[in-house]
């Protein structure tokens, strides 16, 4: 464990930890986890972990009418949000905000760590013309060193995002320090925080590769 690490020190850090979200991602760490039912724990996993994050959702008022009366009920404003998986392994984060909203708006960041330097290289992006009016979820199932969605968020700041959250399953301390440190103000939803990071940047115990256990590309 990183010396010293004491997450009460990162206030916009959230450790979720339900226990339901433990025994999930349990069944995620095994090795002996198939990609069909990775990718279907992957993507309960962040319906939990969304359910939490999305709470401050806007919402406007619609009328509808119940079997016994008509009656002015909230909805929330899909048009405000965005969901952005940083590829590959956010997808399968990206398959679960799918499913709990419905219809939404999402954006692309491609980003791949150099195995050598353990830096992030980006080779994608696509997001919405209106991402500075939208509040935008980052989605990453992992927070290894932390490069990554730190260079996922400057690059969403560079496209005017303004209100940004980052949603990710397993954090290695290493990866809670930096972001924080570098983005004090963006909230960050953890479902678990793992003891350290070993000498190829991989978090221990983790679960792996998570791309390559989503895609099938296990070497
Ligand atoms: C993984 C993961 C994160 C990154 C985390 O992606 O999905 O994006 O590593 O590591 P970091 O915090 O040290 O930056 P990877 O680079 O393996 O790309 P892939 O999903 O395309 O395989
Ligand atoms: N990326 C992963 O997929 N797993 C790790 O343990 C670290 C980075």
């Amino acid at each position: 464990m990183l010396k010293d690490f004491d997450l009460k020190k990162y206030k916009n850090a959230k450790l979720l930890e339900h226990p339901l979200l433990i025994h999930k991602i349990t069944n995620l760490r095994d090795v002996n986890t198939k990609p069909n039912l990775f990718k279907q724990l992957v993507k309960e996993i962040s319906i939990l972990e969304g359910y939490e994050a999305l709470r401050d959702l806007d919402t406007y008022n619609i009328e509808v009418e119940t079997p016994i009366e008509k009656t002015i009920q909230p909805r929330v404003h899909k048009s405000q949000l965005c969901f952005v998986p940083i590829l590959r392994a956010g997808l399968g984060m990206a398959d679960g905000m799918s499913e709990l909203l419905p219809g939404c708006t999402f954006g692309h960041i491609g980003l791949y760590r150099n195995e050598e330097t353990h830096e992030p290289v980006e080779y994608y992006c696509k997001l919405p013309s209106d991402i500075a009016e939208r509040n935008v979820y980052l989605l990453d199932p992992m927070l290894a060193t932390g490069g990554s969605a730190i260079d996922a968020v400057k690059i969403l700041k560079n496209h005017g995002a303004k209100k940004i959250t980052f949603i990710c399953i397993i954090a290695a301390p290493e990866g809670v320090k930096a972001f924080c440190e570098a983005n004090p103000d963006i909230p960050l939803y953890i479902g678990v925080i793992d003891r350290e990071l070993n000498e190829k940047a991989y978090i221990c115990p983790g679960l792996g590769d998570c791309g390559d256990r989503i895609f099938g590309t296990v070497k």
